[in-house]
């Protein structure tokens, strides 16, 4: 106010007389929006270079996360993270490649995200899958997705992560395992977006066969 009062036509420096009115506010402002901001980046400093260890585990791995709220008995008791479109079902995280490989190809790239060829352990799981895959295909005869099952060793059928194999828990299409002298890896197949084979459509096949694949990881609880 009594900067503004010395501005008067035919004052000698009237528009720096005239700057000093509005200066002020202005000077204030910046300083609180820096001082606040200093603030707000302190306080992230320290919660994430603080004790919160699994927090830090996540924000360390150049993965981008999504995670929802993991309530149980109408408690929130943490988050459950899965590396951003990737899908997750269960306590599982998937990831359905764009992109073909072989059966080795394919486990080397799951390993290298954290992951491995998917494991299926139940129905749920299967009948998730299936439908997941089928999103994803167009009308083609036939669109094959690795798992995490081969018979390379000794001719018996062995999961990525040791799960042991038993026959009740496959998903085998009828006739299927064949040619197991040669067809040593094992893919879901996908006749078009509209098959119906939803617990019949496993095949073993040649495994320097370029398919897609199915990674599988736990979700991530924080
Ligand atoms: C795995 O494949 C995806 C593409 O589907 C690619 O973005 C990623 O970098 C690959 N990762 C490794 C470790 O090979
Ligand atoms: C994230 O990083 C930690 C160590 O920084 C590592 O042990 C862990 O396997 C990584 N997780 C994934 C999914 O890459």
């Amino acid at each position: 106010m009594n900067c503004q009062g010395r501005v008067s036509p035919g004052t000698a420096a009237p528009a720096e007389e005239r700057s000093c009115s509005w200066l002020n506010p202005w000077v204030f402002l910046i300083s609180v929006l820096v001082i606040k901001t200093a603030f707000v980046t302190v306080c992230l400093v320290v919660l994430l270079h603080g004790g919160y260890g699994q927090y830090k585990t996540l924000l360390q791995n150049s993965t981008e996360w999504h995670c929802i709220p993991k309530i149980s008995a109408d408690k929130m008791e943490g988050w459950m993270c899965c590396p951003k479109r990737w899908r997750r079902f269960q306590n599982s995280c998937y990831f359905l490649s764009l992109d073909t490989m072989s059966w080795a190809g394919s486990e080397q790239n799951c390993t290298g995200m954290g992951s491995h060829l998917v494991v299926i352990n139940s129905r749920e799981e299967q009948e998730f899958l299936f439908n997941l895959a089928k999103e994803k295909v167009t009308n083609t005869y036939e669109t094959k997705y690795y798992i995490g099952l081969t018979s390379y060793q000794n001719g018996q059928w062995q999961w990525v992560d040791q799960t042991p194999y038993e026959k009740i828990a496959t998903f085998w299409k009828p006739g299927e395992p064949n040619l197991l002298f040669a067809e040593r890896c094992a893919a879901i197949h996908v006749k078009g977006n509209r098959d119906s084979n939803t617990y019949s459509n496993w095949n073993n096949i040649l495994c320097f066969t370029s398919c897609y694949r199915i990674c599988e990881m736990a979700v991530k609880f924080v």
